[in-house]
């Protein structure tokens, strides 16, 4: 049986991932403001690294899995708190778990965005880019100018940029070259109490416009699913994908963008990165076949 870190773990999907890993006789370590394991802030520099402490001094050894649901919904005003949550509370934390979870030799990491990241609009580039550079402040104070907007555009922002640092990291030696396999689950609308707050919020009838094929919510209960087999197995052969569970909205609303071509203009960078990949230990290794 394995040990599990996962964030968010009083509520919504992270308590119902905790659950499922429980009832399978793994032992959790569950991260959440109240009524977890370690009760931590992860919206300031402080919480996080006393989260990672605890959580790495609860642990006696390798950490086989981790899952970063902790996350805020859009609010009013509150742009630095959210992209400091959704953001530096994934990253930091990881950065932190990593050589635990190397330790492992297989383990695994799921990370939340979200599928707003494909369809908010107006989210300003340079937020997200100064989040990948670790500046949430420069983010937040780029969001703010948003007006009406900033609370939707931060927390897209603050998903695109975990999504992208997922996609980045995870193919580096240190993550996919230690056997960690990190990739990013983006639901779309889940009844949990975040979305159930969203509905009741003045935005509410925004939420409920948004088009959902399958008309219908999700429920944690299918996502949790999902997360386990991105924990299992399964996930040996994966890693920094984005895995898309929306009953439908992003393919209404952006059927032809993805699979995209690749564009002529990227085939230098990508030359030279095939030209580094044996270099960086990133070629299968056929020998013994
Ligand atoms: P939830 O609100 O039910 O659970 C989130 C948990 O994160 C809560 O227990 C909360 O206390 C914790 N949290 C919030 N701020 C924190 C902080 N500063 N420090 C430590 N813990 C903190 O939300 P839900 O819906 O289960 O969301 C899980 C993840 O899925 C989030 O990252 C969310 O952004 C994402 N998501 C949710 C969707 C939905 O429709 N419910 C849709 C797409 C993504």
């Amino acid at each position: 049986m394995g040990v599990y870190v996962v964030t968010g773990s009083a509520s919504g999907m992270g308590a119902a991932v905790a659950l499922r890993l429980r009832k399978d006789g793994h032992e959790v370590v569950g991260v959440d403001l109240a009524d977890a394991d370690v009760t931590a802030d992860l919206s300031t520099r402080a919480g996080r690294i006393a989260a990672s402490r605890e959580i790495l001094a609860k642990v006696d050894g390798p950490i086989d899995g981790a899952v970063l649901a902790a996350g805020m919904g859009p609010r009013r005003g509150r742009e630095r708190m959210l992209v400091e949550v959704n953001y530096l509370g994934v990253t930091e934390l990881l950065e932190a778990l990593r050589p635990r979870l190397a330790q492992a030799g297989n383990a695994k990491v799921v990370v939340f965005g979200s599928n707003s990241t494909t369809s908010t609009p107006l989210v300003p580039r340079g937020a997200v880019r100064s989040l990948l550079a670790g500046d949430a402040a420069k983010a937040a104070r780029i969001l703010s100018r948003r007006g009406p907007l900033a609370a939707p555009a931060s927390y897209a922002a603050s998903k695109i940029a975990v999504a992208r640092w997922v996609r980045r990291t995870s193919v580096a030696a240190e993550w996919a070259g230690a056997g960690i396999r990190m990739n990013v689950i983006a639901p779309g609308p889940v009844m949990t109490p975040l979305l159930a707050g969203q509905l009741a919020s003045p935005t509410g009838s925004q939420v409920r416009s948004f088009p959902v094929p399958a008309r219908e919510y999700g429920t944690p209960e299918q996502l949790a699913q999902w997360v386990m087999t991105m924990l299992s197995p399964a996930a040996d052969f994966m890693v920094g994908s984005v895995i898309t569970v929306d009953g439908g909205t992003e393919a209404l609303l952006r059927p032809d963008d993805w699979p995209a071509r690749l564009p002529g203009r990227l085939l230098p960078r990508m030359a030279w990165t095939m030209y580094q990949a044996p270099k960086r230990g990133q070629v299968a290794d056929y020998s013994d076949v």
